[in-house]
């Protein structure tokens, strides 16, 4: 279902001709320029542009439900493992993603005299240096069908991948799923799968996302306090919805994610709750009923589909596909058109703004709404400095102000500035104020890259 987020930008700017220069008081060099190491715009200012995700169209998702609910019914009422059941899950999900044009794999494996299975599905294309990869675990306890614990997690995944083929992605990484065998009997598929990548296929993996459990009926939006990046995603992606999330603490280690995070891979996931009761502060943020279990099915005959919160469980597949195209995808921005002054401009102490001018010209139309303003101004108190960017009709865009507890040396950064209501062309200016006294500094450079 489609929710009310902001998406994520996927501009790239479109490159013009190398433009002449009009000489400017106080300007000695200043040409169009390439920069070396440009910023990237998109989910991360310094590092890149990422596509948008699609919205996971959730009947999908419920169906898969109901097929493993189905598949548990005519197997003796569960999906475990060496149960007929579990064999049936995987061939369910496989046929899916053979259809959509997934190389899989199943991997065996034995685990208390019987055969277990993993499903690897490779998406072509992407770096192979660089794999990320999304899993959960795919068979239940023998107790029941299985269907939060892990029907969910497992339908998410599956869809998720079922988009990937849908848009004919073509991300930057290599893109593999994983549904897990026998996590419950211990996460031993998921340790058989690392335990025997090569060492060298193992050093590709740069992340691996979890999903076990992500529908529970009286939720908790929990989000794996592991690596950094994939945590930021999942937590950005429920931010801009306005759910707030709470760090997953109901026993780290409990899934998948921990065979790869003892082999050193960067883990993330999501998780709803499971036999956790859900406190009073928790119900008030999130709804549901306090000092009850977030699933008081979990491991249990009532584990069917009527045990799933439809909320959470289209949020979290939506949240996984927006994970995977924003940590898939992300590719470099071309770098930009530069216009530079490299004219050292003292800075008088405590005295009058000085400025520094490039000219602009050739250019068709407005400034970029992410114009990158490199400056460089050396100063023994950067504290004192008040700095500007003025567009050529003058109006100023404030870069930085003065603070008296900011005492480091320099201003040496690139600032993002909306000047998409600015004519391209024209002199523009770097404007410099020291408004206390004793330190000085000079503009060393400055630079502006459209
Ligand atoms: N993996 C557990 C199971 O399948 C459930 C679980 C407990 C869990 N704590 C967790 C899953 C934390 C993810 C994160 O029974
Ligand atoms: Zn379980
Ligand atoms: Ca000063």
């Amino acid at each position: 279902m489609t929710h009310p987020r902001s998406s994520l930008p996927t501009t790239s700017s479109a490159r013009l001709a190398a433009v002449a220069l009009a000489a400017v008081t106080g300007l000695i060099a200043a040409s169009p320029a390439a920069t070396a190491a440009p910023d990237r715009i998109g989910a991360d200012a310094t590092g890149a542009g990422t596509l948008a995700a699609p919205d996971i169209p959730f009947a999908n998702v419920k169906a898969h439900l109901t097929q493993f609910q189905s598949i548990a019914t005519a197997n003796g009422g569960n999906r475990a493992h060496g149960r007929p059941g579990y064999k049936a899950s995987v061939d369910y999900v496989k046929a899916k993603l053979d259809a959509a044009g997934f190389t899989t794999t199943v991997q065996q494996f034995t685990q208390s005299g019987s055969t277990g299975y993993n499903l690897i599905a490779d998406w072509p294309g992407g770096d192979p240096d660089q794999v990320l990869m999304a899993g959960a675990h795919l068979d239940s306890v023998s107790s029941g069908a299985g269907i939060n614990d892990n029907g969910s997690g497992s339908a998410a995944v599956l869809e998720t991948a079922l988009a990937v083929s849908r848009a004919q992605l073509q991300p930057t990484k290599h893109l593999r799923f994983a549904w897990w065998g026998a996590e419950e009997l211990g996460l031993i598929g998921s340790r058989y799968y690392v335990n025997n990548l090569p060492a060298a296929e193992r050093a590709k993996v740069s992340g691996y996302v979890n999903l076990d459990m992500v529908g529970s009926p009286n939720p908790g939006y929990f989000v794996y306090d592991d690596d950094p990046a994939i945590e930021k995603v999942f937590k950005d992606w429920y931010a801009g919805i306005g759910v707030p999330t709470e760090i997953e603490t109901e026993g780290d280690g409990r899934s998948d994610h921990a065979s790869f995070k003892n082999a050193g891979i960067p883990v993330g996931g999501l998780f709803t709750g499971a036999s956790r009761t859900k406190t009073a502060a928790q119900a008030a943020k999130w709804g549901g009923t306090s000092g009850q279990a977030f699933d008081r099915c979990y491991h249990s005959s009532c584990d069917s589909t009527t045990n799933i919160d439809d909320t959470a469980l289209d949020r979290n597949s939506d949240a996984l596909a927006h994970a995977v195209w924003t940590l898939g995808t992300s590719q470099p921005v071309p770098p930009g058109d530069s216009y530079e002054n490299t004219a050292d401009v003292a800075i008088p102490d405590n005295g009058p703004a000085v400025t520094s001018a490039v000219a602009v010209a050739g250019r068709t139309g407005n400034a970029p709404a992410a114009l990158r303003v490199g400056v460089d101004i050396k100063h023994t108190w950067r504290g004192d400095l008040v700095v500007d960017l003025l567009a050529p009709d003058g109006t100023a865009y404030r870069l930085k102000n003065s603070s008296s507890s900011d005492s480091a040396d320099d201003v040496i950064t690139t600032y993002t500035v909306d000047a998409s209501s600015e004519t391209a062309n024209g002199t523009w200016r770097l404007r410099v104020q020291d408004v206390a006294s004793r330190d000085t500094g000079y503009i060393d450079s400055w630079k502006l890259t459209f």
